[in-house]
């Protein structure tokens, strides 16, 4: 049984949110992969990819999911590229159920645009085309990995959640 919930998606979907809600509505330790990358390296993201680059934030990344997957009750949201690899999705999926949040394009485009510069991936690309063409090529990984799909772009956190733990109900591998 599996008691973990991963919350996937492009940045901008509402994972953080999302998890803040999930969390408190079922009784889960919140756990965000940015943050703890964050805290083992004693900087920002933004700086890891400027000091380091992008290779060395992947390691990273994935040497934190493979620690958080291990263990339970947790709601983990994870940084937009984790399913791009797949020792990170076959970890996850043993420990979680995966539930993918996307939102349109418009949708991301404006909520990145009002977090702030905190996403290096999105450094001078923040058009809606620029955006729409990143999520298409990540789109089949996020499909792969999903095991429920939710559409965040009307971000009603009660309604979304609830949504979400009606689905998980149905959902025999869960155990909450
Ligand atoms: C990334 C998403 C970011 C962060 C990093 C790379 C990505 O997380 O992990 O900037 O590759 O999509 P959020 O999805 O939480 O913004």
């Amino acid at each position: 049984m599996k008691t973990n919930i991963a919350l996937i998606g492009f940045m901008g979907t509402g994972k953080s949110v999302v998890g803040k809600a999930l969390a408190e509505k079922l009784g889960k330790t919140l756990v965000d992969t940015d943050s703890v990358i964050e805290i083992q390296a004693g900087k920002t993201i933004s700086k890891i990819f400027e000091e380091e680059g992008e290779s060395e934030f992947r390691k990273k990344e994935k040497e934190v999911v493979a620690t958080i997957a291990a263990k339970k009750n947790q709601i983990i949201a994870c940084g937009g590229g984790v399913v791009l690899n797949k020792d990170n999705i076959f970890r996850l999926k043993q420990s979680s159920i995966m539930i993918w949040l996307t939102a349109s394009p418009e949708i991301i485009t404006q909520r990145i645009s009002e977090d702030g510069d905190g996403r290096p991936l999105l450094q001078g690309k923040k058009t809606i085309p620029e955006i729409k063409s990143l999520m298409l090529s990540r789109k089949k990984f996020y499909e792969s990995a999903a095991d429920i799909k939710i559409d965040t772009s009307e971000l009603n956190i009660r309604t979304l959640s609830e949504q979400i733990i009606n689905k998980l109900r149905e959902n025999a591998d869960f155990n909450s």
